[in-house]
């Protein structure tokens, strides 16, 4: 057994330890939440665990970088760790047990299938990130095969991934609740994550246009306006104040179709945007429901 127990959190190595645990869950008669994260644990997972423990007897958070939803170019190698921290913090929120695979325990070296997303996946952050959310369905279908949970929560923080993890879901009949949760801030608006541990101090002020630049856009939505290209304006006006900031993009999409919208606005909207600073790709959002 690989099984440590650090303050009474079961820290599960491999998916033999979790199906082990799982069926003990199961015995006891619990209902198991469970909770993806790739660590480097911040607010806005630990809401994600907090809402699971209110909908389930028992929480499992897995912290995995996956490499197969990053792009040779992209930050794998890069990308913060604190594995002491995040299992504090996840105790702290009410986990029960952390699921804390290798590489080689995820992917055997000669796995030949992978999860292919469809439309949903094709705008967007798909745009210029074409595999990612193939690699996302993928590791995201293997953790609810091992884990066998009741449900299982995202953050409305990455919008299309919901969106297209609720979609796979439905296509593959997979037996499990997805719920989401609203994005966590930080008290100046800046949306929580483990990437803006990247950004220097300058970045860091500058990255704050992502949420004024959504919020000014939501005002003018409050006020009536409806037609996509000014709203899209309205974010751009603000983020091109920033001199470092390089847009990826900023769309005004249908809210379940991720459709871009061409004229005005009649249902429910999302404003989407990737955003530049340095090296960092930020991303936030915000839904105008009518
Ligand atoms: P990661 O970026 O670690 O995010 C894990 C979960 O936390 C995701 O559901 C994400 O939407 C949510 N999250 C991140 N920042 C948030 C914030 N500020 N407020 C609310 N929720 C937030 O997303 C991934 O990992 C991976 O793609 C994963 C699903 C684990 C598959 O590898």
């Amino acid at each position: 057994m690989t099984v440590r127990i650090p303050d009474g959190l079961l820290v599960l190595e491999t998916k033999a330890d979790v199906k082990v645990w799982r069926q003990a869950q199961r015995a006891a008669g619990h209902t198991i939440g469970f909770v993806p994260t790739m660590g480097y644990l911040h607010e806005g997972h630990l809401s994600l665990i907090r809402m699971a423990t209110e909908r389930s007897e028992v929480v499992l958070a897995s912290i995995f970088v996956n490499p197969t939803q990053f792009a040779p170019n992209e930050d794998l190698d890069a990308y913060p760790r604190d594995i002491e921290g995040d299992l504090r913090k996840a105790r702290s929120a009410g986990c029960a047990a952390v699921f804390l695979p290798s590489v080689s325990e995820m992917y055997s070296e000669d796995a030949q299938t992978s999860i292919h997303a469809g439309a949903l996946a094709k705008g967007l952050c798909g745009e210029s990130r074409p595999s990612h959310f193939s690699g996302v369905c993928t590791v995201v279908a293997k953790l609810l095969n091992i884990v066998g949970c009741d449900l299982a929560v995202f953050g409305q923080k990455d919008y299309q991934q919901l969106a297209i993890i609720r979609r796979m879901v439905q296509d593959l009949d997979i037996p499990v609740e997805i719920l989401a949760g609203p994005i966590v801030r930080e008290s100046d608006g800046l949306a929580l994550s483990s990437r803006n541990a990247y950004l220097s101090k300058e970045h860091r002020r500058e990255a704050l246009s992502l949420s004024e630049g959504l919020a000014q856009a939501r005002s003018a939505w409050q006020k009536g306006e409806r037609s996509a290209g000014t709203l899209r304006q309205a974010v751009a006006d603000v983020i091109k104040t920033r001199p470092s900031a390089e847009i990826d993009y900023i769309q005004v999409v249908d809210a379940v179709s991720l459709e871009p919208i061409e004229v005005d606005c009649a249902g429910d909207a999302l404003i989407a945007l990737a955003v530049r600073f340095g090296a960092t790709r930020l991303i936030d959002n915000t839904v105008l429901e009518v």
